[in-house]
């Protein structure tokens, strides 16, 4: 097969981790037979320093023309104290929205090999721990209307949290055609004791799942899911959320494995074309270093191979090849030992 995959290295750590997984994608490439094009576009702060702002026309252009994106992260001190419509994140949150990137698909998988990195007791994993978040992407707070004004002197600050039923339904379908196709149970998680927005959410997510008759499907508060997460994770299945909430719960997932550098990412569109990232983000303080762990960006290749391409013995043949560096013993200094750092 041909792809033309637009890699987007980023700042901080990113271009370390991208080069790392750029290697397992032509090994992949020459082993399976394909032809994967590899095109660069700037991102990021790296964008910023060469045309002034994080996401240019051409970038977004090159994306829509590509079968898929291979981001790194974004981000830095550098671009810290910039005006917040200018910041790296803020290309970030466009390219999504361009690309229509509505689902966010961050897995969380235990991995025995590194238990004793993981902060939780055994009793709490040796129970099998492998779920999903689903995450809305395009909408709520983080594209709702956001302004700061000045009244009576002081300043206000508003984030509005904005929904519709289609939003809701498009990413509810996701995750339950997901939980069917993976045998697995559905949380849907709000906060609707409190929210408006959070209430339709809610009303909607059970409408779905008249229609899934067969997926176990249960409502959480987003608290409770909070602790939950923590104190019993291996009841979950599919865990589908809004944007801040997803945003929130995917990064306390994410420790459970022991490190974030684990922990890889798709986001999903209404066409074969995603994207795909770490979660974790640029870290500034060890970059440069080349001590970052690429494995969720390497993880992240593999949800492209299978969820872009359609390529499911690529995919697992990295996952594999993943498990196999872990069984013999290599590490980064993120999941090693604490004797042995
Ligand atoms: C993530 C990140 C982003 C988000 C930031 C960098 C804007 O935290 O992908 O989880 O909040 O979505
Ligand atoms: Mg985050």
């Amino acid at each position: 097969m041909k792809k033309n995959i637009l890699i987007l290295k980023g700042d901080g750590v990113g271009p370390e981790i991208v080069d790392e997984a750029i290697k397992v994608l032509k090994k992949v490439e020459k082993k399976f037979s394909h032809e994967f094009n590899l095109t660069y576009a700037d991102f990021g702060g790296a964008s910023i320093d060469k045309h002034g702002i994080p996401l240019t026309d051409e970038t977004i252009q090159i994306a829509l023309n590509s079968d898929s994106v291979l981001l790194g992260a974004v981000g830095g001190y550098k671009w810290e104290n910039i005006e917040q419509s200018k910041r790296p994140e803020m290309g970030l949150l466009k390219l999504r929205k361009e690309l229509n990137l509505y689902a966010n698909i961050r897995p969380t998988k235990f991995y025995s090999q590194l238990s004793y990195s993981s902060p939780l007791k055994e009793s709490i994993t040796s129970k099998k721990i492998d779920f999903v978040i689903v995450r809305e992407l395009t909408g709520g707070i983080y594209f709702g209307k956001k302004e700061t004004e000045i009244i009576d002197g002081k300043k206000i600050a508003h984030d509005v949290m904005t929904y519709s039923e289609d939003e809701i339904r498009r990413i509810g379908i996701v995750a339950f055609e997901m939980a069917l196709k993976l045998n697995k149970n559905i949380t849907s998680v709000d906060k609707a004791n409190v929210l408006h927005s959070s209430k339709l959410w809610r009303e909607v997510m059970e409408d779905i799942s008249k229609s899934y008759k067969s997926v176990p499907f249960n409502n959480m508060f987003v608290d409770n899911a909070a602790m939950q997460i923590i104190s019993n994770p291996s009841q979950f299945g599919i865990m589908v959320t809004e944007n801040m909430f997803g945003d929130i719960l995917s990064d306390e997932a994410s420790v459970i494995t022991g490190s974030i550098g684990m922990a890889p990412s798709a986001s999903l569109s209404s066409t074969t074309l995603g994207m795909y990232e770490p979660i974790h983000g640029s870290a500034p303080d060890i970059a440069g270093k080349n001590i970052a762990n690429p494995i969720a960006t390497i993880m992240s290749v593999a949800m492209m191979l299978k969820l872009s391409f359609g390529m499911n013995d690529e995919s697992l043949a990295i996952e594999n090849a993943v498990l196999k560096a872990l069984d013999n013993n290599y590490r980064t200094v993120d999941i090693m030992p604490k004797d042995e750092k």
